[in-house]
């Protein structure tokens, strides 16, 4: 089996951070929000994987992953001119997956759970696709699906976004898939939004009397398409610290309590750490509170400022007697105030410069 991530995009909803880069590529717990996708994938034994990169710096999608080496796996880029839909996408990739069944990962898609069981599920079935639900709070947000009322094993209808919603069953961003669904996307129309849905293709494949299996996932999936739910993954991210290898950011790390700090990290004994915390390389913390849920970057200075549950970015200077709280900072930037400033938040862009 074969997986695709996608990784293009507008990311309009999150301006100013996706000014500078794909949003994919915005760190969650100090690691690109996609490699928890191709982390996945590779668990599940998948690394043969081509990346989706779009319009919106794509060139920095193959400098952080380059030819997969890195990363234990051998990556294809595939390039999508414009966001004209997720099953768009899909579609680019027909050469490249040949005859095999493979999975879909959308890079801004976080899953609490890996994908071992499903992929040996769907690796035996006989279905044409199998896809994974979640109950979720705004339905109109997502894809969702109807479940066949006299046979619950089947789903009835799949549809995008619907305002009246048949359930509060979301579809999530990872679909498993037979080379079935590229006929099916070529007669997809546009929808409302003017993209090609892979949920309408989908629901296509129902309609036609091809099955379409499902799964009710267990633990947390996040969507991060808003700041809100960037900072929100990064807690859930955050809470796992010391239960999974995968936040060991360096061999040199120490973890102490939920607290993961870099190579060359100094931190003054005036300062307090409340865990969970992920703190990167070559960082001076100074006279500061960090945490819970704050994951700071490589070659920071902060100084007499409290951070919680909030994401700051590398090479970020802080100099200041600041709250900052639910707050993402990107790359560069610097907050400095002359004044004690009480609870501050702030949604800033790369290299951004403060003063207050
Ligand atoms: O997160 C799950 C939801 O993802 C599903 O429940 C929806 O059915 C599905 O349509 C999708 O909804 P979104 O509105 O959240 O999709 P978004 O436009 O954010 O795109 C999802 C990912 O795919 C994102 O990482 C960007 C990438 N993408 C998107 C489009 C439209 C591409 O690479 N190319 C595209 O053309």
């Amino acid at each position: 089996m074969k997986g695709i991530i996608l990784h293009g995009g507008h990311g309009t909803r999150l301006k100013p951070l996706t000014h500078t880069g794909p949003k994919q590529l915005l760190p969650i717990g100090n690691k690109a929000m996609s490699q928890y996708a191709l982390e996945d994938l590779k668990t599940a034994g998948i690394t043969e994987i081509g990346i989706i990169i779009g319009d919106v710096f794509p060139e920095k999608v193959k400098e952080y992953y380059g030819d997969g080496s890195k990363f234990g796996v051998k990556l294809s880029y595939i390039y999508q001119d414009a966001p004209k839909g997720i099953a768009h996408a899909v579609k680019l990739c027909k050469k490249f997956i040949g005859n095999e069944k493979f999975i879909v990962y959308l890079g801004d898609n976080v899953l609490r759970k890996n994908l071992i069981e499903y992929t040996k599920k769907f690796k035996i079935s006989e279905s044409d696709a199998m896809v994974l639900l979640c109950e979720v709070e705004e339905p109109e947000r997502f894809g969702i699906a109807e479940l066949d009322k006299g046979n619950s094993n089947k789903i009835k209808k799949i549809l995008e976004k619907p305002k009246n919603h048949p359930s509060n069953l979301a579809v999530i961003g990872i679909y498993f898939l037979t080379p079935k669904i590229f006929d099916i996307i070529d007669n997809l129309k546009p929808s409302w939004r003017n993209e090609f849905e892979i949920t309408d293709a989908l629901d296509m494949l129902i309609k036609n009397g091809d099955s379409v299996e499902y799964d009710i996932i267990t633990g947390w999936w996040k969507d991060t398409g808003t700041p809100e739910d960037i900072i929100h993954a990064n807690k859930l991210i955050l809470d796992s610290i010391g239960t999974q290898d995968q936040f060991l950011i360096n061999v040199d790390s120490k973890i102490k309590d939920q607290i993961i700090i870099g190579k060359n990290t100094s931190i003054s004994p005036e300062s307090i750490i409340i865990g969970p915390v992920i703190i990167g390389d070559n960082c001076i913390i100074d006279s500061t509170k960090i945490g819970p849920y704050a994951s700071i970057g490589d070659n920071c200075i902060i100084k007499k400022c409290k951070i919680e549950s909030s994401i700051v970015m590398s090479d970020c200077k802080i100099n200041t007697e600041i709250e900052i709280q639910d707050s993402i900072i990107a790359n560069g930037s610097e907050i400095e105030s002359m004044k004690v400033q009480k609870k501050c938040q702030f949604l800033i862009g790369e290299r951004t410069h403060i003063k207050i």
